[in-house]
């Protein structure tokens, strides 16, 4: 109340002191409304008396002539008549030289001597009227001040001044009204500033204090840390003018969850003697090994998409559904740069601004990303062409033949070249700066940036496998390939095997010293290493985790209900649409074990998230109509009532969305045919915060060398996949959790931030000095 009383103290100083002023003005206008009603009757009342008097004068003896019988007491009758009428206190006659002649009885002893209005009246011969205020004597013999007006008119006798007569109002009356129009002025006012206040303070307290009161309890809950799992507190309020609050107020409380999260991590850390990388121990490693140098990063694919549907309505902000994007974000949120990626979003230009740049992530903006735009036959010949129905099919042994066309390489290489120039233009100002180049769709670019800026650290990271050399020769432009990767000064790959595929493919291909020793090549003196990074995922601490930890049962519940089935085990795949996935073989397993093992049917159902991917490519649409084709004949066979034994979700799913389903599923089955690391897999175990669930996974995912303790399949052996489901469906709960506490640690501990720093300190290591004559180059 005190607090709300203070916040509406100025509010009623200004009410009180603008009521006073409007009184004042009240005040002041009406006194000149009474005050000039008087005057105009007193004129009036003045000029009609001269006309009465100035005869009575001729009767009145003059020095020259003889004195007519009782003049004055004519004049006396006259004046008489006037005493009390109305607001008249008295009427008084004065000769030319100020002597009375004739006054009425009440004011006689006040005015028995003309005032000097009236004298002054009489010498300029003018009439005047006057506001006075005199002092008499009253009934009791005290003073007594009298308010008065006095009317002075001049009177002439044959067209010559003769005296003046002079009328006394009294106006006691409008000092009288004059003190009730201020005393309503003021109780009015009084009223006035009562009700203002009273409302101003209970607004005060319904709008802003019990909010603020609201926020300031959800504020202390979150400090003290009594969240009872929770990611933030309940309750807080809503409401127009708090939401900015609110959004501010929340990504505090985020960072704090953070910090708090990383306090705690680095202290268990400490205790167990592991190390850790979490996204602030990178932030501080990278700024000390970067010196403030800004980081770039180019991929074809961005982080944010803004969509517009089909309807023209509201833009919406999309994360594709990418490993790559999934890996990358945690770095460049740890360490501010440049993200340059292909504009693929139909709402992409309305968002950047005249430099085609825009800070990402939308709800708190850390790094610039900057989008090139292609046109349609670019996007074909570039992206759908030469990447994805070439080097995609070439790299992953999935039986799907690469497609090369001349055409498509010419548009690789121009797209290669444009995104160079971008890279290029963007590090413009920036010395010695350092480039994270992405992915197969950019082999050519590293020899492009270093050729115009050899001060540059250029690293590429390969996401994809690198198969055998034979294979990789399929490519009829494998040398120009092989060349640009080379420009690189570090190439990473998942795995060991994919560095040692890339080693002999060179050997192969191009004029280079191979150090098989040191896994680098020597090209024209410069030198590349080749290494290892497993990518991972940024684990989540159970602090930031994505706040709903609703246990296993219970958000398999609110699944099968949203879904409309009915089911007791859930199994969950998550894929882009792609054939390298082993979506095929990993639905005819669940065939399989529903053949095999009948008690399963109305029990355990798989949910497939499919996010359509590359529909303009025939292939990929082909492969989505018969993984669709495949489902049903599935279901048709098995169904019954509300239970299917697949249930396919062709549409792109967020992050927080799919992170539910992981957390509802007995099992999580990984059936890549070939795949250089697979996040997904990833994503099921660090997402596991209750340690239960079993995780299906393809030995050939790159994942598979690190997460030994899955179920390792052949997903092309449809019996051996179908048995280790069943597995997982039947393993006891305690080795389970021995099981997932094993890959959480492993998740844990190789997660995205050690592979950012390990990437980068290994690059940041590498010397670049300039020569005697000038040149820039490595140092060796
Ligand atoms: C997967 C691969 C990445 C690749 C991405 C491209 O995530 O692991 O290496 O960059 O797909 O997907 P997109 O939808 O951009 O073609």
């Amino acid at each position: 109340m005190r607090m709300a009383l203070k916040l509406v103290l100025p509010l009623i100083i200004s009410v009180v002191v603008v009521s006073l002023l409007f009184a004042a003005y009240q005040v002041r206008t009406e006194r000149r409304i009474l005050r000039g009603d008087l005057s105009r009757r007193a004129e009036i009342l003045g000029q009609g008396l001269q006309e009465g008097i100035e005869p009575l004068l001729d009767k009145i003896p003059d020095k020259n002539g003889p004195a007519e019988k009782n003049p004055d007491r004519a004049l006396q009758r006259l004046v008489d008549r006037f005493e009390g009428r109305e607001r008249l206190r008295g009427v008084a006659v004065y000769s030319a030289t100020g002597a009375t002649l004739a006054i009425t009885p009440g004011i006689s002893s006040i005015f028995e001597k003309w005032p000097d209005i009236v004298k002054n009246a009489a010498e300029k011969d003018q009439e005047q009227g006057q506001f006075v205020r005199e002092t008499a004597i009253d009934k009791s013999g005290n003073d007594e001040i009298l308010p008065l007006h006095i009317q002075a008119v001049p009177l002439h006798r044959d067209g010559e001044l003769a005296g003046a007569l002079a009328l006394f109002d009294d106006t006691s009356y409008i000092d009288v009204q004059l003190e009730h129009t201020l005393r309503d002025s003021l109780v009015n006012a009084f009223v006035q500033t009562l009700l203002i206040a009273c409302l101003a303070v209970i607004l005060v307290r319904w709008t802003f204090m019990r909010p603020l009161r609201r926020t300031a309890h959800w504020l202390r809950t979150l400090r003290t840390g009594t969240l009872n799992g929770a990611k933030t507190p309940p309750g807080l309020p809503e409401g127009e003018i708090f939401d900015q609050l609110h959004q501010e107020v929340t990504h505090l409380a985020r960072d704090l969850n953070t910090a708090r999260a990383t306090a705690e991590e680095e202290a268990r850390l400490r205790e167990t003697g592991a190390s850790i990388w979490t996204g602030e121990r990178l932030r501080v490693s990278l700024q000390s090994k970067l010196n403030g140098t800004p980081l770039f990063v180019v991929s074809n694919r961005e982080p944010y998409m803004h969509v517009r549907d089909q309807s023209g309505g509201s833009t919406q902000v999309i994360v594709p559904a990418s490993g790559l994007v999934t890996a990358l974000e945690p770095v460049l949120l740890a360490c501010n740069g440049t993200w340059v990626a292909n504009g693929t979003g139909n709402a992409d230009r309305e968002v950047v601004d005249e430099n085609d740049r825009l800070r990402v992530p939308p709800d708190l903006p850390s790094y610039t990303l900057r989008r090139v735009w292609l046109t349609d036959e670019e996007e074909r010949g570039f992206y759908e062409g030469f990447s994805n129905e070439g080097l995609w099919p070439l790299c992953h042994i999935a039986h799907t033949r690469p497609l090369f066309r001349p055409e498509d390489w010419i548009q690789y290489q121009r797209i290669n070249r444009r995104f160079a120039d971008v890279v290029l233009q963007e590090m413009e100002g920036t010395e010695s700066p350092i480039l994270l180049a992405q992915d197969y769709h950019f082999a050519l670019l590293p020899r492009m940036v270093k050729d115009a800026r050899p001060d540059a650290r250029v690293a590429i990271f390969w996401h994809i496998p690198w198969p055998n050399q034979e294979m990789f020769g399929i490519c009829p432009w494998q040398k120009e390939l092989v060349d640009g990767l080379l420009g690189a000064d570090l190439i990473g790959f998942h795995i060991q095997t994919h560095c040692n595929n890339f080693l002999e493919t060179v050997d192969h291909s191009v004029e280079a010293l191979t150090e098989w020793d040191r896994f680098s090549v020597n090209r024209n003196g410069h030198v590349t290493r080749v290494r290892p990074y497993p990518i991972s995922v940024a684990f989540p601490d159970s602090a930031s985790a994505n706040g709903d930890t609703r246990g296993a049962v219970v958000e398999r519940a609110a699944i099968c209900s949203e879904l409309g089935i009915e089911a007791s085990l859930l199994g969950i795949g998550v894929d882009r649409v792609d054939y390298t996935k082993g979506i095929l073989e990993r639905f005819r397993a669940i065939e399989r074990l529903l053949d095999l093992y009948p008690a399963y049917q109305r029990r355990f159902s798989l949910i497939q998230i499919g996010a359509p991917s590359r529909t303009d490519i025939a292939r990929y649409r082909d492969f989505l109509e018969e993984v669709t084709a495949e489902a049903e004949r599935i279901n048709a066979k098995f169904h019954s009532g509300r239970w299917r034994p697949i249930v396919l979700l062709r549409w792109h799913h967020s992050h927080e969305e799919i992170a539910r389903y992981y957390r509802a599923a007995s099992v999580c089955v990984v059936t890549s045919l070939h795949d250089g690391m697979n996040l997904v897999a990833k994503e099921f175990v660090a997402s596991r915060e209750d340690e239960s669930g079993v995780l299906v996974l393809s030995t050939f995912a790159g994942a598979a060398h690190e997460l030994t303790d899955a179920l390792l399949v052949n997903p092309y052996d449809v019996q051996q996949l179908s048995e280790a489901i069943h597995q997982a469906l039947e393993m006891p709960e305690g080795e389970q959790v021995k099981r997932m506490q094993w890959m959480r640690n492993a998740v844990r501990e190789h997660n995205i931030y050690r592979w950012a720093a390990n990437l980068l300190s290994d690059l940041t290591e590498i010397r670049i000095e300039t020569t005697e004559r000038g040149e820039v180059r490595q140092a060796q």
